[in-house]
């Protein structure tokens, strides 16, 4: 059965901007975010906390927090590798810490240069560092990955079971590199649900083989209600050549709208957002609504047929 409502999490100001070789001035990230604010999405990971060095389109992370216009009812989420990050977040006043954590040895020591047990450890640190603000964490890969090939269905909720032990509720499942299809998708939430009842799943979706939204729609059926996605499907991913971002934001809205589920996002602002990040770079994004319209405004495009008498 589907749900009435989806909430969407907005992660393109982290996930789609880190991947940008060109430097997004902070005037324009701070335009986008704001944008993304008026378009209602109750959540959006609006940067993160990451090493400058490893990451320089995120060095701005403090200034983007400073310079947001705030909304009551909004969420202004950020991405943390290690306590350091976490600490920078309090301090930018972040209202939620996502801790990245891969399923994968090999990835993980790639992204962060810690082995998973090494990253697991660090999650009472991250929870006493945050104080009140509730941390989130994310399991990369966990349907694949570009290192390591298959992930066991059974590694990813062994350590969904251990980060909700460690008293984390919130856990996001995530498809980093696009590699998962729906019956994948629908197995693995099926069991979260099953093995781990009470905890809020979100699922974390590229679009790299056209499964993106086909994987949501599987996500939906077997219980998953929220889902990240990104303005425009901006992203990739640095070690799989040929990986595409997340599922965009308007197509996921516009398929929802579709189906008669509610989202509370409002498509406008946040095609007027994802259109300021195209004109900067100069070049499409790969959002199909962004492409074309909604089925409503093709509808009007349609000339009308003369009325015959
Ligand atoms: N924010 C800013 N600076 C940080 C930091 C953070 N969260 N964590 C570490 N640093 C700084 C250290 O202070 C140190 O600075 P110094 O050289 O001026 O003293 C420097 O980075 C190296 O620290 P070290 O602990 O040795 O880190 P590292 O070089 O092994 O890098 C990470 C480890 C985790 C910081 C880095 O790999 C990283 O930021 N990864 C994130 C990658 C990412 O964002 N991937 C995409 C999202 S999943
Ligand atoms: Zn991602």
């Amino acid at each position: 059965m589907l749900p009435e409502r989806v909430a969407i999490v907005e992660v393109g100001p982290r996930d789609g901007f880190q991947m940008e070789k060109t430097f997004l001035p902070t005037d324009l990230k701070v335009e986008v975010i704001d944008l993304l604010t008026k378009a209602g999405l109750a959540k959006i990971e609006a940067t993160s906390f990451v090493s400058p060095t490893v990451i320089p389109q995120m060095a701005d992370a403090p200034e983007v927090m400073a310079r947001i216009r705030r909304a009551r009812g909004t969420v202004y989420s950020v991405l943390v590798p290690n306590v350091k990050g976490a600490e920078r977040a309090v301090a930018a006043k972040a209202d939620g810490i996502r801790l990245v954590v891969c399923a994968t040895e090999a990835y993980n020591q790639r992204n962060v240069g810690m082995s998973v047990a090494e990253s697991m450890a660090l999650i009472p640190a991250i929870k006493a560092a945050a104080g009140a603000i509730p941390v989130e964490v994310v399991i990369g890969l966990s349907f694949g990955c570009p290192l390591e090939g298959a992930v066991p269905e059974d590694r990813v909720v062994g350590l969904a079971r251990r980060i909700a032990g460690m008293g984390i509720p919130e856990i996001s499942i995530a498809d980093s590199i696009g590699i998962a299809h729906p019956v994948q998708v629908r197995a693995m939430v099926e069991r979260l649900g099953r093995e781990l009842p009470g905890l809020q799943f979100s699922l974390h979706i590229h679009d790299t083989r056209g499964l993106g939204l086909a994987n949501a729609l599987a996500a939906m059926e077997a219980g998953i209600d929220t889902f990240d996605s990104g303005l425009g499907g901006l992203g990739g991913c640095p070690v799989f050549p040929g990986a595409t971002g997340n599922i965009a934001t308007e197509d996921l809205v516009n398929m929802c709208a579709e189906m008669g589920i509610e989202t509370g996002v409002d498509l406008v602002p946040v095609r007027e957002a994802s259109r300021r990040i195209a004109e900067f770079l100069g070049r499409a994004l790969p959002s199909r609504v962004l492409a074309v319209g909604t089925r409503e405004e093709l509808y009007r495009r349609i000339e009308k047929p003369a009325v015959q008498a």
